[in-house]
């Protein structure tokens, strides 16, 4: 089988936003206790932090991670977790059902990020609370000293502003499972004035207002348009949330899920154009995909922990990514790439232990899932200009999907390195595929190396016992002559082919 990819150094989508290679801890099962956290751990520093853990996520490369929720944002005290820790209350948690310890809360979140090469994007709770404790939240991160909240922050230890530059305006407001669910209308109204008084107190900030919790929600649609009419002029971005699944155990199908994110994608790319002519403004809102994922495995195993209600950090959540997941998120990262000049921020959803590229045991090793790896590329070579990448390749149908490339491809051009990377998945699961790549646009450029991930099961996945069972290597071929490179696309792969002067 073969393909056809055309670039050109001239035809941009847009500039990457670093922030698409963002992620997201929260307040959920063995995320923060256990998994950034845990003061016993053989590699945890004076704070608890553990060391393994920040290790892998340097690796990634998340330039943001948005914390610390999720639903449970939307029933969260934060002054509970500051102060003195012997002090700080146990709660029962509504969202979960756990119990809450808040030995961890935004400052150590604060200090962690920090050492893992990152900055937070925070999340206010618009649930049980509203923009009163938001703006004190906002007073407590952002302003320097001389009032009620960062006088707080100064006598809890922390001298300098933590400068947290991006908002959320609560989270899933849209879902009947969040704390304090609301209208459209109700939220539109709340996430208005909120944004309102973060700006106030600091303009430099951007917020981030909720759109539906999925596409598959009755309200679709009409919940982006309705909250943005309310509050257009003073966010910046509509959140979009999506989770996909095999529960079918139909390889094709699931493979073809970033069609879905494409529609997804487009259609609030159009809501949000609505908006702005029906409010008549100038401004810009642009898309934050900040959850996102494949999410069912931990509902499908047999061998899952039983979960005991108003527990401390139980297992919850902890899918075990195999193959074919890896092959989904390269594909949903090509997706967002190709919508670069739209998609500005996105949160894989989650970091660690909770639907993770990350796992730990306690007290125990920490490891990479197979989605590990297509992440970290993107984060390391799809920095830069997203290039117009046209593909011609044959199509398939499958479940409810028709005309399913099968090829999925974009080019990113850092020009300041002089690196041309195109991120290729090839979804025939039994044939190669031969991609003859136009190059000429980048004359004097030479093939670097070729990254593929191929394993012969789609259902492999790497454990504690066995973690290098499914990774990538550089063993791909291609080579480049007369403006043309031709890359072997093995069967079910995932490659990254990189060009440099
Ligand atoms: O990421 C897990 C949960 O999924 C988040 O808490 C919520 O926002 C979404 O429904």
């Amino acid at each position: 089988m073969e393909a056809k990819i055309k670039l050109d150094r001239d035809y941009k989508v847009g500039e990457v936003d670093e922030r698409i290679y963002g992620s997201f801890i929260e307040h959920l099962g063995r995320a923060v206790y256990g998994g950034i956290y845990e003061p016993t751990h053989p590699t945890a520093d004076a704070d608890g932090f553990r060391g393994d853990v920040i290790e892998l996520v340097k690796k990634l490369g998340v330039p943001i991670v948005r914390y610390p929720g999720g639903n449970f944002v939307s029933g969260y005290d934060w002054e509970d977790g500051t102060g003195p820790k012997e002090n700080r209350p146990r709660r029962r948690e509504m969202a979960w059902g756990t119990i809450e310890t808040n030995e961890v809360g935004i400052d150590e979140f604060q200090k962690w990020a920090k050492l893992a090469n990152t900055s937070v994007m925070m999340a206010v709770n618009l649930g049980t609370r509203g923009p009163a404790d938001a703006r004190n939240l906002m007073e407590y991160c952002n302003l320097p000293a001389g009032t009620k909240y960062s006088d707080m922050r100064i006598k809890n230890g922390y001298a300098d502003p933590f400068g947290i530059k991006l908002w959320c305006l609560g989270n899933e407001m849209d879902g009947p499972w969040q704390i304090c669910a609301k209208t459209a209308e109700e939220y539109g109204r709340i996430a208005n004035e909120t944004a309102k008084v973060l700006k106030w107190l600091d303009p430099s900030i951007e917020c981030v207002v909720c759109g539906s919790s999925s596409s598959g929600m009755r309200t679709f649609g009409r919940w982006e348009a309705k909250v943005l009419e309310e509050s257009y002029n003073n966010v910046d971005y509509v959140s979009c949330h999506t989770y996909y699944n095999n529960h079918a155990h139909d390889t094709p199908t699931f493979l073809a899920n970033n069609l879905d994110m494409d529609y997804f994608i487009r259609s609030v790319v159009s809501t949000i154009d609505y908006a702005q002519v029906i409010t008549r403004s100038r401004h810009k809102v642009n898309i934050s995909f900040d959850e996102w994922n494949v999410w069912y495995h931990c509902n499908e195993d047999p061998n899952a922990k039983p979960f005991e209600r108003w527990s401390i950090a139980p297992h919850q959540l902890e899918d075990v990514y195999n193959f074919e997941d890896a092959l989904l998120i390269g594909s949903l990262l090509i997706t967002m790439l190709r919508h670069a000049d739209r998609v500005k921020v996105a949160c894989l959803a989650q970091l660690v232990n909770v639907i993770a590229p990350i796992m730990t045991r306690n007290g125990g090793g920490a490891w990479a899932q197979t989605i590990f790896y297509p992440f970290m590329h993107c984060s390391e070579w799809g920095r830069g200009t997203a290039l117009v990448t046209n593909v011609e390749c044959d199509k398939y149908d499958s479940g409810h999907y028709t005309d399913v490339p099968y090829v999925d491809s974009v080019a990113v051009y850092n020009e300041e390195k002089s690196e041309v990377t195109v991120f290729a998945v090839n979804k025939n699961l039994t044939e190669d595929i031969v991609a003859r790549v136009d190059m000429r646009s980048f004359e004097g450029y030479r093939v670097a190396e070729h990254i593929t991930m191929h394993h012969d099961d789609v259902n492999a996945v790497n454990t504690e016992e066995n973690p290098y069972n499914v990774v990538p290597s550089s063993n791909g071929k291609t080579t480049l002559d007369d403006g043309t490179a031709e890359a072997l696309l093995p069967a079910a792969s995932w490659n990254v082919i990189r060009f440099c002067k």
